[in-house]
Order: C-alpha cells, then sequence, then structure tokens
C-alpha cells in the first residue's frame, strides 16, 4: 500500500470497475457461477476513490464491505453486469472490467425449482455465450476516449505461454490495457496477493512483481492516468 504516499491524481476523473463474479440461474434456487472473489476490483476502486476519482463499482455477488466513498450498483447476472456498467461508461474516462462474467448461461431459466426424477436420470443442461461486456466496450466507438482496461487470468496451455495468450486475448477484445495474471494452480483465487503482467495496445509491457492487490490496483491507475487524453 502507498499509504500516505497517495496524491489525488484521479481528482476530476470518473471511473467504472467491475468486481465478482456473475451468476447464470437454471432455477430460482441454482446457478452457475465462478470462484471470483471481487478483492482484485474492490481494491480498485479504493484506491481510485483514495486517488481522488468518482468511482462506480458494479458488484456481482461478493461479500465485502461497500468502500467508503464509492457508488455501488449490484448485479447478479451477467446482462445485468453489461446493463450497468454499459450504463456507467457513457460519461466516463476509463473503465476496468475485473470482475469474471460467467460465458455461459442456460438457454432457459426454469421458474420452478428442477425436480429429481425416479429414474437416476439427469436433466441436459443447454448453454449459449453470453455478451462479451469488454469487447462491446472496446469496439463502441462512442466511447473513444475511455481508458478500457480488462483482466484475463490465464494458466499456459500447449496452444502458448501465458503472455502469448494474453497478448492474443488483447487483440480480440480490443482494449487499451490487458492485466495478465498466472492462475495456473489455482493460487490467486480468494487471495489478498497477486502478481502481473500488464500488456498495452501501445506495445507496453509492466512487470508487476508479486504484492498485494492493493499494489497492483495502484499500478493500474499509474497506467491508466498515463493514457489519459
Ligand atoms: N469479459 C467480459 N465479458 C464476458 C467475458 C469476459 O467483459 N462475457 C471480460 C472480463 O471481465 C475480463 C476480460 O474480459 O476483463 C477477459 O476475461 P476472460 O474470461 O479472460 O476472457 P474470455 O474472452 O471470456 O476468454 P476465455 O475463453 O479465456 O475465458
Ligand atoms: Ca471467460
Amino acid at each position: 500500500d502507498r499509504g500516505p504516499d497517495v496524491r489525488p491524481d484521479l481528482a476530476g476523473r470518473k471511473v467504472v470497475v467491475s468486481a465478482g463474479g456473475t451468476r447464470e440461474y437454471l432455477d430460482p434456487v441454482r446457478f452457475l457461477g465462478n470462484r471470483s472473489s471481487g478483492l482484485q476490483g474492490y481494491a480498485l476502486a479504493r484506491t481510485a476513490a483514495a486517488r481522488g476519482a468518482h468511482v462506480t463499482l458494479v458488484s456481482a455477488n461478493v461479500s465485502l464491505a461497500d468502500p467508503a466513498g464509492v457508488s455501488v450498483v449490484r448485479v447478479e447476472t451477467t446482462d445485468q453486469l453489461r446493463e450497468a456498467v454499459v450504463a456507467a461508461t457513457a460519461t466516463a474516462d476509463a473503465v476496468v472490467m475485473a470482475a469474471a462474467p460467467a460465458d455461459f448461461r442456460p438457454v432457459s431459466m426454469s421458474d420452478a425449482k428442477i425436480k429429481k426424477a425416479d429414474d437416476g436420470s439427469a436433466p441436459p443442461i443447454e448453454l449459449v455465450q453470453n455478451p462479451d461486456i469488454l469487447a462491446e466496450i472496446s469496439h463502441d466507438r462512442a466511447r473513444e476516449g475511455a481508458v478500457v482496461v480488462g483482466f484475463a487470468a490465464e494458466t499456459g496451455d500447449a496452444s502458448g505461454s501465458v503472455l502469448d495468450l494474453g497478448r492474443a486475448k488483447l487483440a480480440r477484445k480490443g482494449c487499451d490495457l490487458l492485466v495478465v495474471n498466472d492462475v495456473s494452480g489455482g493460487a490467486v483465487f480468494g487471495s489478498t496477493d497477486n502478481e502481473a503482467v500488464i500488456l498495452g495496445a501501445d506495445g507496453a509491457v509492466v512487470e508487476v512483481p508479486h504484492g498485494t492487490k492493493t499494489a497492483l490496483a495502484h499500478v493500474v491507475w499509474d497506467e491508466v492516468g498515463r493514457r489519459f487524453p
């Protein structure tokens, strides 16, 4: 944490941060979800507010206290997250998508709780892809000028290293910055620490050493601040 060294360098800026993981309901009591704790997004919201920004935090299913001085919008599903982020982004200087939207949702949600069949069978679950919020925001010409940041949790695989995958994702999404985490082993989820490389569409490569999610959040805002027009 930068503690007393924090300067109000984001004063007058309006920023949007998404945090947590979305839920896609199968029926009124069951959902598909993911392991995002929301800690990184909340650290981003808190640090931006500490640096003087007007912050809207779109929060999906986290169990964390509202950061002081931040407007919090609570959502559950990816469609709700998309609506809230797109609305808040209309007048924003920067958007950071730290949330983990579920990539898929059930084709339909049952209005009643799904019951077990007596014959021991299980119902098939058919999924459709959710909209890609980050790509939509990045490619929306009306929002030209807002600095757009994505996060990517990657495990290297046969198709490439974590950094190769990050570069490809940055290009595919069309955002200005992509914060790439190596999550091989699952150590990042729910942890207060993080280690990352920030890739810029301008070719920048900023290595962030192992440290707190608050420290990483400050480096993200440093890089965002550098890119304000
Ligand atoms: N993201 C988004 N909308 C989605 C999925 C992801 O805005 N429907 C954002 C995330 O918030 C994150 C970035 O895109 O900032 C990268 O998310 P990631 O899950 O790594 O990307 P995907 O395109 O879903 O690719 P993958 O198949 O690797 O999950
Ligand atoms: Ca995904």
